[in-house]
């Protein structure tokens, strides 16, 4: 297809390109970059994303809102009718409003809106001079697999290194979850081979199988 094809349509108006899936929410083409393409209209979008979701820091008055959506996302049958979850090895709480607001102290959760609605968050939280965690991602079940995890992912890429002045990002998965392993890996995640118990609490959840442990797998941002 050439790019006179692309860009205008049948009736002569310049037409928006179309979103690219790549992997980790939309992008495009180097090519369509460089293609003279109107992109004024994906520009607006991958600022707002393709969904109209807002990101913005939370507050402790969040605190709530955001244990319940992360506790909805991982664990127990609601978790269920997202695509990834962790309802068959781990059972009881993934974490409480109290536990929120102790881990708002030391780190910052950002939270995705569709207007006035939750509909994701993340923790991000500074682990050394180099590197940041990516915690309790989580989306609404019925809202998954339409681009709000990579875009809450890309978010706390950019606030990782603009705020945090951190140029490596890690998140750490069970072992057992090969699908969330592999979607991190699509966003751009390498596994490191390190590996750390699941803490011996019930605050964080009861084993439903034996020998849970996170691996680790981070991304380079820039330089370190
Ligand atoms: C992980 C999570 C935050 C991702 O959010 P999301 O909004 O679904 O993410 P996106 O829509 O941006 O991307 C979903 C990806 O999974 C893919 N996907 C959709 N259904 C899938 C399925 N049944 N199996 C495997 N992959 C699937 C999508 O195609 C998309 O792929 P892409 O990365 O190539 O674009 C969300 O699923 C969630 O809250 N999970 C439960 C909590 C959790 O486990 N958090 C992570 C802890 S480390």
């Amino acid at each position: 297809m050439s790019h006179d094809d692309d860009i205008h349509s049948p009736s002569g108006r310049v037409r928006e390109p179309e979103m690219k899936r790549t992997g980790c929410g939309f992008r495009y083409a180097e090519d369509e970059l460089s293609a003279g393409v109107d992109f004024s209209a994906a520009a607006k979008l991958l600022k707002n994303d393709e969904s109209g979701i807002t990101i913005r820091e939370a507050t402790p008055e969040d605190a709530t809102a955001v244990a319940e959506l992360v506790n909805s996302a991982y664990r127990g049958e609601s978790s269920r009718a997202g695509w990834t979850t962790e309802a068959d090895v781990l059972g009881g709480q993934r974490t409480d409003t109290n536990m929120v607001r102790e881990f708002m102290e030391s780190s910052f959760f950002r939270l995705a809106f569709d207007g006035d609605t939750l509909v994701g968050t993340m923790q991000i939280e500074a682990l050394d001079e180099t590197r940041a965690e990516l915690g309790m991602l989580a989306v609404m079940p019925l809202r998954q697999g339409k681009g709000i995890g990579g875009r809450l992912v890309r978010d706390a890429e950019q606030f990782a290194m603009d705020t945090l002045n951190r140029p490596v990002l890690q998140v750490r998965v069970l072992e057992h979850r090969e699908e969330l392993i592999s979607y991190y890996k699509r966003c751009g995640f390498q596994p490191t081979g390190e590996t750390g118990p699941f803490p011996d609490s019930p605050r964080f959840g009861v084993p439903k199988v034996e020998g849970l442990r996170f691996t680790v797998l981070r991304k380079h941002l820039g330089q370190v």
